[in-house]
């Protein structure tokens, strides 16, 4: 590790030790070593496909079963998947903190897998099947490459994903603003701070007096406004962050 991303992990640690309250966001960064692919970027999940194509409530009405095959294969390339280093670090935080809340934009399931509980999943699970008809759902078992129809009203079955141009799921909006702006740190990790409103929310903790430590090995829209930036990939960085902040003495603020 160079000078100037060890002070920062070190700054990262002091900054963590310090709080009972903490809040973590995280996007397609934190998967990428586990080899899913980001969303934007060079070989990310959008390039070279227009997003209203696959992913927006016109296009399921349009051509569901086009849209149906596309989850298919992203739940095709999730199965042998495995959570990363950075996952893992995730689940440690949360031991070591009285209230940590996790949040994530990722439909991947790898938190979960990793052993995270509690996750506020702004963009919804892709494991999920579910009816916008009569709203029954259920979590999808195996993959299936024809369009599934609803036992209850017959309408076609989705997957529980948020597309563009949709609401987040009720209630975990408001969960996760509560968590960021009563958190005294938020760390934001492997996200491009572009989507709303997800990318509101390291503003609005740091409006609340949060500090922000940003975690991603690219310069971000949020780079500018967070205080402690670690220029690195997460699972090179966040086990070592996790084991300062694990060992430094406990200071809290009243
Ligand atoms: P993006 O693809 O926009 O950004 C991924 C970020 O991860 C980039 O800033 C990369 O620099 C960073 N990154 C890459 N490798 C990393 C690593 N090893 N460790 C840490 N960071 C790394 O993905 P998101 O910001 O998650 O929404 O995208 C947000 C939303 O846009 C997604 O949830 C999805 C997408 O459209 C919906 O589908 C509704």
């Amino acid at each position: 590790m160079g000078d100037k991303l060890t002070q920062s992990v070190a700054q990262a640690a002091n900054h963590l030790a310090h709080a009972d309250r903490v809040a973590c966001l995280t996007g397609a960064g934190i998967s990428a070593e586990s080899g899913i692919p980001t969303f934007r970027g060079t070989g990310g999940i959008w390039e070279g496909l227009a997003v209203e194509q696959v992913a927006t409530p016109e296009a399921f009405a349009e051509n569901p079963q086009l849209v149906w095959r596309f989850y298919q294969a992203r739940r095709a390339a999730l199965l042998p998947v495995k959570p990363n280093r950075g996952h893992a670090a995730l689940v440690t935080m949360a031991n070591l903190c009285p209230r940590f809340t996790l949040i994530t934009q990722n439909v991947d399931g790898l938190h979960h897998k990793a052993g995270s509980t509690g996750v506020l999943c702004l963009h919804g699970d892709i494991w999920i099947d579910r009816c916008d008809g009569c709203g029954w759902r259920t979590r999808a078992t195996g993959l299936c490459d024809r369009l599934g129809h609803c036992s209850a009203c017959g309408q076609p079955l989705r997957p529980g994903v948020v597309w563009f141009g949709e609401t987040l799921p009720q209630g975990v909006l408001e969960r996760a603003v509560e968590a960021c702006t009563t958190a005294q740190v938020m760390v934001v990790v492997g996200t491009s701070s572009v989507i709303q409103p997800a990318a509101s929310l390291a503003h609005w903790a740091r409006e609340a007096g949060a500090t922000i430590i940003e975690v991603n090995p690219e310069r971000t829209a949020l780079s500018g406004d967070a205080h402690v930036v670690i220029n690195a990939p997460a699972g090179e960085v966040l086990p070592g962050l996790v084991q300062l902040w694990a060992s430094a003495p406990r200071r809290r603020p009243g």
